[in-house]
């Protein structure tokens, strides 16, 4: 099977869009299968730095880019995208992105109660990105959800929109927020309609002819294993399964079309918005991971917390995420230190786990147990071969692949598109 999906295997901003980019030149398709505009994706190529939220990464390389009925779809910020990436000379339209027609639409119901309800929580709130996304995916459950096949059918668009708005006014009146307007919804999907249905179609019928035509597909993930809705840190999470078994589903391909799965780690872990961090690190290495690597969230521009390599952590994200191979990225960050630690496992109440419990206050408890590793002084940065690393770096990076359980098949040494070390092609199968 000559594809490949490739999920975050932390707490996100792992490095994904740089490596679905690198990756890309390998493929035919690129397809998001889950999340929304929360998502965050820096590629950087030559002098030009893309940022894209929607937009699969693959279309930096011109290659055709799917919109999975997974993803929740909001149009302002798609095709805002689309106009930003057009004026960086990116040629993006129906001829070379495709949308699942089936896909459920974020309208901008959805970030006015994601707001309100972190507002609500207090000191309690999760950290959203406020754009909407947990509503949109409950909409969709609900099924009262507006899906991008309904912007062709003005009668069900607003039938669809009394039970929405019966359900959201009724929410953000007792939060105390704005409602909406029917009409006023109404008019703005009738106006995004012709926009938007040029891109839209079955794309599983499209998948379906590609794998028939031995086309290579590969799946982008958005988010990571630790924000999964099931499998993540719980209730601090996003509201989509992140892990690579939801690519089947998201996309509308068997789980047999997936291919080899690769799950992306950073050299040290970090972590946008609230929730149990065990690996954190409140110091000046803290602060140093965070000023080198340049940790700000791409969408919020919040600085991202930031800890040491958690091993326990990515090992169960390998086993729940189908990881086969692992992406080790940010290798340069940890240029200089001379001591790394890499958390093992953990001790909660006087007792050893080797893995993150599932209840709340007992992960809030999880202090780390490090083992700890000699740094290297020379610099990484740009390496493209194992033999410009230094042999404590090799070291380092055996050493995780011992404690996850799975083999290394790139390594990133800096933010640019070429300064990767390819230990193996997983388009090989
Ligand atoms: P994603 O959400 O997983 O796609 O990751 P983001 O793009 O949000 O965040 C990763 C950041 O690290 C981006 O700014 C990348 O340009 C940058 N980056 C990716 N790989 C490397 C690397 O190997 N070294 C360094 N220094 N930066 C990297
Ligand atoms: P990429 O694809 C890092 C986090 C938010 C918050 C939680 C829930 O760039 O790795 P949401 O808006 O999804 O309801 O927020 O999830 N979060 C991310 N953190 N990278 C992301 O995406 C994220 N997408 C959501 O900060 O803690
Ligand atoms: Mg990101």
């Amino acid at each position: 099977m000559a594809n490949v999906a490739v999920i975050g295997a932390q707490w996100g901003d792992e490095g994904k869009g740089k490596v679905v980019d690198w990756l890309a030149s390998r493929a035919d398709i690129v397809v998001r299968f889950q999340g929304g505009h929360n998502a965050g994706h820096t590629l950087v190529v030559g002098n030009q730095t893309y940022k894209l939220s929607l937009l699969p990464s693959g279309v930096v390389r011109g290659k055709l880019g799917i919109i999975g009925n997974g993803v929740v779809l909001d149009p302002d910020a798609l095709l805002g995208e689309i106009a930003k990436v057009r004026a960086q000379g990116l040629d993006v339209g129906p001829h070379n992105l495709r949308i699942a027609e089936n896909t459920p639409l974020i309208l901008p119901l959805h970030p006015a109660l994601d707001k309100a309800r972190e507002e609500a929580r207090g000191e309690h709130k999760i950290g959203t990105t406020g754009r909407g996304i947990g509503p949109a995916y409950e909409d969709k459950v609900a099924r009262r959800a507006i899906r991008l096949c309904d912007l062709a059918e003005p009668e069900t668009l607003s039938t669809k929109l009394d039970e929405l708005l019966l359900h959201h006014n009724t929410l953000l009146k007792g939060l105390g927020a704005a409602t909406f307007e029917k009409q006023e919804l109404l008019d703005k999907l009738l106006a995004l309609a012709p926009q938007l249905l040029p891109f839209s179609e079955a794309v599983w019928e499209r998948l379906d002819e590609a794998r028939h035509s031995g086309k290579r597909v590969l799946f982008e993930g958005a988010q990571a294993v630790m924000l999964d809705v099931d499998h993540g840190t719980y209730p601090f999470v996003t509201s989509s399964n992140t892990v690579a078994g939801n690519a089947a589903a998201g996309a509308g391909v068997g789980p047999h079309g997936i291919g080899m799965v690769l799950g992306i780690a950073k050299a040290y872990t970090t972590r946008v918005g609230s929730g149990p961090f065990p690996t954190e690190l409140k110091d000046d290495i803290g602060k140093r991971l965070g000023e080198v690597g340049h940790e700000f969230g791409t969408v919020t521009g919040r600085p991202r917390r930031c800890g040491w390599f958690d091993a326990c952590l990515v090992r169960q994200a390998v086993k729940v995420g189908g990881v086969q191979g692992l992406v080790l990225t940010k290798l340069d960050v940890l240029d200089g230190l001379t001591e790394l630690k890499i958390c093992t496992g953990y001790e909660i109440d006087g007792e050893v786990f080797k893995r993150l419990p599932a209840a709340a206050a007992a992960q809030a408890k999880a202090r780390p147990i490090y083992e700890t590793l000699e740094g290297w002084t020379q610099s990484t940065r740009g390496a493209r071969s194992w033999a410009q690393l230094p042999a404590t770096a090799i070291k380092y990076v055996k050493r995780i692949e011992e404690l996850v359980e799975a083999q290394v098949t790139l390594l990133s040494t800096s933010p640019e598109r070429d300064d990767t070390i390819l230990v193996s092609d997983p388009f090989a199968g």
